[in-house]
């Protein structure tokens, strides 16, 4: 019988998701694989296009190396510009300096954590007016999982022949139209860092519709070299292939990963059940997408509650526009990110939280509100 607890959520889901016997189990498959590496990391991309509903996956050994081959494959460098949010993780940016390429940031909509279609809008149009070539690619993020505007923003990219790179990091199980994304761009990115809603202790993935641009990243990835040459290499190659190990991880993940995808929905709905409206405010789905629920972003609605009673929640992001090592680029967009830096967290809903922390952590967050 499934026993539920005082949360209404499956008691044995909290506070047991990953266990001991989950590292035995990769580190036997491990073993059993050994001399065979490939076939650990073809195992995991082969479970992972499933999920993902992409044939042509490559696992990379992090998710800031997947944005890298991305880019390499899609021909960016010296010198081009490459949209990207202002309110995402510094590796999205720092991808495109690998390429000396120059970021361009712009800001995020009015009721979203996601990049603005307007102020994308205005990057193009200025570049226009001005005679000057216009971005080569444009790096959107689903940030903390949830969909940004990807209708729009394909068409925008179609109309100007931009590439688009889906940056997915966190948002494996989020779908947008009825299809997973990372799915839209030329390229899609994932990460399974340590905090992402699956984890193979350190890696990434890179899909696309596009066979010859996994192939292509494959290859880079591997440094490069001519299949069946003797150190013969072809290009600027990396070492940025999934470990493994790491592989045989995912894979033991991914068979959990419908489990923890609805634990995070139900977390995501007992919070908002207690919190939203409540000097608190959520950002829930749209009609047109369902996002995985990976971390639950939300932001003080009273005026007079500081960021700082909240001191022992998990930031968001600082905007890289407002980072010294980013002075040098332009920004189009408003004061929104750093607004929502100021006033907002995450909520806590690790796959390993009990019961009680989610107690703690509501009570706690009513008594700060009550001083409202
Ligand atoms: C939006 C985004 N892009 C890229 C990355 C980089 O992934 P990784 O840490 O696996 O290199 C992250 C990591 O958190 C991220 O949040």
């Amino acid at each position: 019988m499934r026993e539920i607890n005082s949360l209404g959520i499956s008691a044995e889901m909290l506070g047991q998701i990953y266990k001991k016997s989950d590292l035995y189990e990769a580190s036997s498959a491990f073993a059993e694989h050994m001399g065979h590496p490939m076939l650990s990391q073809r195992t995991f991309e082969e479970g992972l296009s499933v999920i993902v509903e992409n044939s042509n996956v490559l696992a990379t050994n992090s998710g800031t190396s997947a944005l890298h081959l991305a880019l390499r494959v899609l021909g960016i460098g010296q010198g081009d510009e490459v949209i990207c949010p202002t309110f995402t993780f510094v590796a999205v940016a720092n991808a495109i300096r690998y390429v000396n390429a120059r970021p361009v940031f712009v800001g995020i909509e009015e009721n979203s954590l996601n990049i603005s279609v307007e102020h994308i809008k205005d990057v193009i149009n200025n570049r226009l007016k001005r005679n000057k070539p216009l971005p080569k690619a444009i790096i959107a993020v689903h940030a903390f999982g949830i969909p940004f505007n990807v209708k729009e923003i394909v068409d925008l990219c179609n109309l100007y022949n931009i590439h688009l790179i889906e940056d997915a990091a966190g948002a494996l199980g989020s779908r947008y139209e009825g299809k997973h994304v990372g799915n839209y761009g030329h390229i899609g990115i994932f990460s399974f860092n340590y905090n992402k809603i699956i984890t193979t202790a350190g890696g990434g993935a890179l899909i696309s519709n596009t066979l010859n641009y996994v192939d292509k990243a494959r290859a880079l990835a591997s440094q490069a070299k001519i299949t069946g040459s003797n150190y013969v290499h072809f290009d600027l190659g990396y070492n940025y292939i999934m470990h493994p190990m790491a592989a045989e991880l995912g894979s033991v993940m991914l068979k959990k990963f419908y489990e923890i995808l609805n634990l995070k929905q139900d977390l995501y709905e007992f919070y908002r059940s207690e919190l939203n409206g409540k000097g608190l405010e959520f950002f829930d789905d749209a009609h047109n997408y369902r996002s995985n629920k990976w971390l639950i972003p939300v932001t003080i609605a009273h005026t007079n509650i500081g960021r700082e009673r909240f001191s022992e929640f998990t930031r968001m992001w600082y905007p890289l526009h407002a980072q010294k090592i980013f002075n040098e680029f332009d920004y189009f967009g408003n004061d929104r990110a750093l607004d929502i830096f100021n006033k907002g967290f995450c909520l806590p809903n690790y796959s390993y939280i009990s019961e009680d922390e989610v107690w703690d952590t509501i009570s706690n967050i009513k008594n700060i509100l009550a001083d409202e």
